[in-house]
């Protein structure tokens, strides 16, 4: 979808639906927004806000008809509450429902005055491309398995102008809104899809097809160069299922002067049934979304070759499904690494940790100087954040505190948990050198703490998105089902370093 920037006075706009901010204040003099069209109404519009100020409540969606007196056939009023405390990310979901109830109202067009309210123009350029990634992101919808496949009806939006605006310079941020918000999406199909079709396989084709289209380097390693290579933990996890894994290994090379070069690395399980330590078969569909950190990975990589942000990103991404077999990975195995710590299973189940100990040391290996990986890695991390914040696992304060202004400045909730020496004691294993569990306490710290072994001294961040991966329910710009969590976070630190 493309988002036009257009000028011109807010009456003469014509389309389906015009949207229009009105916050909660005390005088009509505020209404600045509205003036223009208050005066097509001659003046009943502020007298209609004056009585039913219900209507400036945060979230409330009015519909009103015009009857011929502006050029839109309808007015959406959209309620931004008390100005004090609109945030960036709170327009972003405001955003996404008024976009989502034009398209419950059959809307074709839209166009949105978000330009036009001191409280909107004072969140400056980076409100402007919150209301558009919420525009976007709330009309996302998966149907690929529906027969019934209904055209979105709903896709011609435009942006108004302000009457100071540059209208090329607000063209630019929409544009970049609308790259990162597709990216978004892509990551949220990624993960909506089955592992039926969503293969390891199948992961690497989409990867191809990104580094095809927007000009990255792709380096796709099969079983034999994955055993070549030594990455044995990975294998491991790997042999048991008759899919074959991929390593996905992709290139951006945005600062060839610098020798920095941040490793994104995401937990690539396309089915985690548990392998031998099989999960109880209650809920175990959900499964499917075990390779979300993978789909952030490839997600924020595919805006990023887009944006083309002065910086060297290096995606590595181990997709495998984690399967029972006579070939699987046993419970008191002993399996070696390729990072060269050998490692005593506790549980099957615990796969993550293994593919991605593999792909941090390989990343390291790579020439990597920083790493951040993304992972729906424990059932412990939803047990601590719920479904609503991303737990963050670090060795390094300074590049934790990076990636933690990044998901402030995106709206992606993300939190630290503390990484005492302790902790460490529950993954010794008297038989190697880790164990792949430390049970139940702390579960989302320790399985951290294993991956911090193969990090070594390179600053690392680990991201538990096992909580935030999917939401339960339609809510802000989110839908039931994947959120694409992690991919605006990534693209924001690509930015910034
Ligand atoms: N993929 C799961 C973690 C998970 C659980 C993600 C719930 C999303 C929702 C992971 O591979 C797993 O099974 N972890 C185990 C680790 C345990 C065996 C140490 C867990 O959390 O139970
Ligand atoms: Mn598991
Ligand atoms: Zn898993």
């Amino acid at each position: 979808m493309k988002i036009a920037v257009i000028a011109g006075h807010l009456k003469n706009i014509s389309c389906e639906t015009l949207i229009i901010c009105i916050p909660e204040a005390a005088s009509t003099q505020d209404y600045s927004a509205i003036a223009e069209i208050d005066q097509a109404f001659n003046g009943k519009l502020t007298a209609f806000l004056e009585e039913k100020t219900d209507c400036r409540r945060f979230g409330e969606i009015t519909v009103i008809y015009p009857f011929g007196a502006i050029a839109a056939k309808q007015i959406m009023l959209l309620g931004l509450g008390n100005p004090q405390e609109l945030t960036i990310d709170k327009l972003r979901c405001l955003s996404a429902s008024a976009l989502r109830s034009a398209k419950r109202l059959k809307s074709k067009s839209v166009a949105m005055a978000v330009r036009h309210n001191p409280e909107l123009t004072g969140l400056g350029m980076p409100g402007l491309q919150a209301s558009i990634e919420g525009a976007y992101l709330g009309l996302y919808e998966f149907n690929h398995y529906k027969s019934d496949k209904k055209m979105p009806l709903l896709s011609d939006i435009q942006i108004i102008a302000g009457p100071t605006d540059n209208t090329a310079d607000l063209q630019a941020i929409v544009d970049k809104a609308v790259i990162i918000a597709d990216s978004v999406c892509f990551a949220r199909d990624l993960v909506n899809h089955p592992s039926l079709y969503m293969t390891p396989e199948r992961m690497a084709h989409h990867a191809e097809e990104l580094a095809q289209n927007y000009g990255m380097e792709i380096e796709l390693l099969r079983e034999s160069q994955i055993r070549e290579q030594g990455l044995e933990a990975f294998w491991s996890v790997a042999k048991g299922s008759d899919e074959p894994p991929v390593l996905i290994v992709l290139t951006y090379c945005g600062n060839p002067q610098s020798a920095e070069k941040i490793a994104l690395i995401g937990k690539g399980i396309t089915f985690d049934s548990g392998g031998i330590s099989l999960k109880p078969s209650e809920g175990m569909g959900e499964m499917k979304d075990d390779m979300g950190g993978a789909a952030a990975v490839l997600g924020a990589m595919k805006a990023i070759a887009r944006l083309k942000p002065l910086s060297n990103i290096l995606a590595v991404i181990p997709c495998t499904e984690n399967m029972p077999s006579g070939r699987a990975l046993k419970p008191g195995d002993v399996i070696n690494s390729h990072g060269g710590k050998t490692i005593e299973i506790i549980s099957t189940d615990a796969e993550g940790r293994l593919v991605l100990a593999d792909a941090i040391s390989y990343a390291r290996q790579r020439g990597a100087t920083k790493l951040i990986d993304l992972a729906t890695l424990t059932g412990a991390c939803v047990v601590a954040l719920g479904k609503v914040a991303s737990a963050i696992v670090s060795n390094d304060k300074q590049w934790s505190q990076t990636v933690l202004d990044a998901a402030e400045a995106t709206g992606e909730k993300m939190w630290p948990l503390p990484v005492f020496a302790e902790y460490k004691e529950q993954i010794k294993s008297d038989i190697a050198d880790l164990k792949n569990s430390g049970g139940r306490p702390a579960g989302a710290i320790t399985a951290g703490l294993f991956l911090a072994e193969f990090a070594a001294a390179t600053p690392w961040v680990h991201i538990d998105i096992a909580g935030t991966v999917t939401s339960d329910k339609e809510t802000g710009y989110y839908q039931k089902g994947a959120t694409g969590i992690g991919v605006r976070t990534l693209i924001q630190v690509a930015e910034t370093i």
